[in-house]
């Protein structure tokens, strides 16, 4: 994390059920301390609310959590990690949020599903409160995006959803940006190996991407970032090795052409990674991604 900082990254994305709040805390006090960054103030940090504590009486409580964690007294953007509610176990080692949620004897997820809208509420208190400066979502569907924007007080300024050419999403981007609401793309790059097409290729290894690549001196995972972003479309590629971390950061000074954007949104399958099967009998999975070959 300090590497990418030193690098120039102005967003750490963290997650409760991530593990690393505070380290991203730590790496960020260091980086202050060594004069990399001037004060917290010079970095953008998002975290999320996990699943397990959708309960609205839990959720200030794991936010002020989740600040502790990062020794901050506030998030930048806080964004609920996924519709779904799961009941957490019964007090990990006695702490008040486990990271684990609980299965039944058969080792199915037990759910423990809140109204959408009275879990977004609790966020917009957290705002008031001066805990989160922005709220937003991520995993949700356009049906349950509309749900929030037809009940709030404070607008979702934020959807963070799986986007890469394989499951390139259009209309679902455009209805985000029509409502000024900015789009994140996690697994830009697939995230390697977790996606693969019917041979077993990886999005790097994609030959449109390839032969795009080529012809601007980049990487493919150059392209595939460079990509989101001409769309508008905000990245937060991660990676633990500093040359990637580098790479990854070094696509400002080229363009994709008409053409290349042309061909890229050419491959959409559409083909889900992260499609949460096991989630599926939480009445708030969103039910638009059921429609998606995936799914049949
Ligand atoms: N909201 C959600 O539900 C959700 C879900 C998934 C992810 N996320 C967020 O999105 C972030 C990114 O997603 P992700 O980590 O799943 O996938 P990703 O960024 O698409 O891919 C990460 C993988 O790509 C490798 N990699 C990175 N740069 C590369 C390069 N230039 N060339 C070749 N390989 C490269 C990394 O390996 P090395 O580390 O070994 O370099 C790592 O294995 C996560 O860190 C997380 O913050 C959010």
């Amino acid at each position: 994390m300090k590497h990418a900082i030193k690098t120039g990254y102005k967003l750490l994305d963290t997650a409760f059920i991530y593990k690393n709040e505070t380290e991203v805390g730590q790496a960020i006090a260091e980086s202050v301390e060594e004069g990399v960054l001037k004060s917290r103030e010079d970095i953008f940090v998002t975290s999320k609310l996990h699943s397990g504590f959708h309960k609205p009486s839990k959720i200030l409580p794991a936010i002020r959590h989740s600040l502790n964690l990062m020794n901050s007294e506030y998030i930048d953007l806080y964004i609920i990690h996924a519709p779904w509610g799961m009941k957490p176990t019964e007090a990990e080692s006695g702490a008040d949020f486990p990271f684990t949620t609980a299965t039944d004897e058969t080792g199915n997820d037990i759910f423990d599903d809140y109204e959408l809208v009275d879990v977004w509420a609790q966020l917009e208190k957290a705002v008031d409160e001066g805990l989160v400066r922005h709220i937003g979502l991520s995993n949700f569907d356009d049906d349950q995006v509309r749900l929030i924007l037809s009940n709030c007080r404070i607008k979702p300024v934020n959807n963070q959803i799986e986007l890469h050419p394989w499951l390139d999403q259009p209309d679902s981007v455009q209805f985000l940006l029509d409502n000024d609401i900015s789009v994140t793309s996690f697994m830009s790059l697939g995230r390697i190996e977790r996606t693969l097409d019917s041979k077993g290729k990886t999005l790097v290894d994609d030959a449109i991407v390839l032969e795009i690549a080529n012809n601007h001196g980049k990487s493919p995972a150059q392209v595939l970032l460079r990509y989101q972003l001409q769309r508008g479309v905000l990245v937060i590629p991660k990676s633990a090795t500093p040359s990637r971390i580098e790479e990854n950061a070094n696509i400002f000074d080229f363009s994709l052409s008409e053409n290349d954007v042309l061909e890229i949104s050419k491959l959409n399958k559409p083909l889900r990674s992260c499609h949460f099967k096991d989630r599926r009998p939480s009445k708030n999975f969103p039910k638009l991604w059921l429609s998606e070959p995936v799914y049949q």
